[in-house]
């Protein structure tokens, strides 16, 4: 087996804590904790994506999120690290409010350029189409898709399988809960699972695609993957929950239910929940595990992405 190479970027193994809930004890992995600036689960993907970048001897980086869009940033600030820069295709518009990821994206230097959704939709072709412009003038541009799930970036949660395996006896686990975006950290966790004959539910909180969508794309990703690297397993699609209806109110927005539960979980814990993503995902975890007393056998996975709080700063202080 010919495993990807990575640069270190991600400060791990993060912690797995029991920490107590509205009474309830529950387990928390605390990938919010792979650094400070970069932060969060894309750290992971990008340890692999960069080496990749790297070796492929990238001029620039392209990549796409929201504009407020953590993997975008971590992109910029890791991709500066090793002298390499970033160009972003941001869905939104150019408004006076730079907050949160996108403030550091434009103090990191990245260049962005905004697009509507109907534009956004054609996000990759729009990034394929410049890397040949530039392709033209010698200048070589490393696109990278949205999330940074890619085959190879994904082995950045296979790698947290064995990570988190060394920290729990994971047969005595049911599942590991996580938000889930573009589904790149579902996939290589599932992919990581059946690599150690774990049957371990891998559940995703939708909050960007329907839940068809999202399917698809995280079995694509881990099938993907085992053909790429020519992996001995076997997925399971039975072990793919998709958590959905966590984000009725669409991905750039929150209810105000669940900045209360936020706030009360912050008040209690003195840990941050983000809007787009784990404010979603534990307000699903709330409801399924925790509240039902199986916070112990279900493992919830803090993503990160506590930028975004500061784009928000209005709805979290009502
Ligand atoms: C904080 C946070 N959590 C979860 C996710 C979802 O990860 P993925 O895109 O791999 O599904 C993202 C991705 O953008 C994120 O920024």
């Amino acid at each position: 087996m010919n495993l990807p190479h990575k640069i270190l970027l991600a400060q791990i193994p993060t912690p797995l804590n029991e920490m107590n809930f509205d009474g309830k004890n529950f387990l928390i992995k605390r990938d919010d904790l792979t650094g400070c600036e970069l932060s969060g689960n894309k750290v992971r993907k990008l340890e692999y994506i960069l080496a990749d970048a790297k070796r492929k001897k990238a001029d620039i980086i392209f990549t796409c999120g929201g504009d407020q869009s953590n993997h975008a940033r971590a992109t910029t600030i890791a991709a500066k690290t090793i002298g390499i820069n970033t160009k972003l295709f941001l869905w939104g518009k150019e408004n006076s409010n730079i907050n949160g990821n996108l403030f550091l994206n434009k103090m990191y230097g990245a260049e962005i350029k905004y697009l509507n959704k109907e534009q956004y939709d054609k996000v990759n072709e729009i990034m394929f189409d410049e890397r040949l412009s530039l392709l033209k003038k010698k200048k070589n541009a490393y696109v990278l898709p949205e999330g940074g799930s890619t085959t190879l970036g994904i082995w950045g949660y296979i790698n947290f399988i064995d990570e988190l395996k060394k920290q729990i006896n994971l047969k005595s686990i049911d599942s590991i809960v996580a938000a889930s975006g573009s589904g790149g950290t579902a996939a290589g966790m599932l992919v990581g699972a059946a690599l150690n004959k774990l049957d371990i539910k891998v559940v995703a909180v939708n909050v960007l695609y329907n839940k068809e969508e999202l399917t698809k794309k995280i079995l694509q990703l881990a099938e993907g993957c085992i053909l790429d690297y020519k992996l001995n397993c076997k997925i399971n699609p039975e072990n793919l929950v998709i958590l959905d209806g966590y984000s009725k109110e669409g991905y750039k927005n929150i209810t105000q239910s669940k900045i209360k539960l936020i706030k009360k979980f912050a008040a209690e814990t003195g840990l941050l929940l983000d809007p787009a993503y784990t404010g979603k995902a534990f307000t699903a975890y709330y409801e399924k595990f925790l509240n039902t007393g199986k916070g112990k056998k279900n493992i919830f996975v803090h993503t990160g992405g506590l930028f975004g709080v500061f784009s928000r700063t209005k709805e979290y202080l009502v």
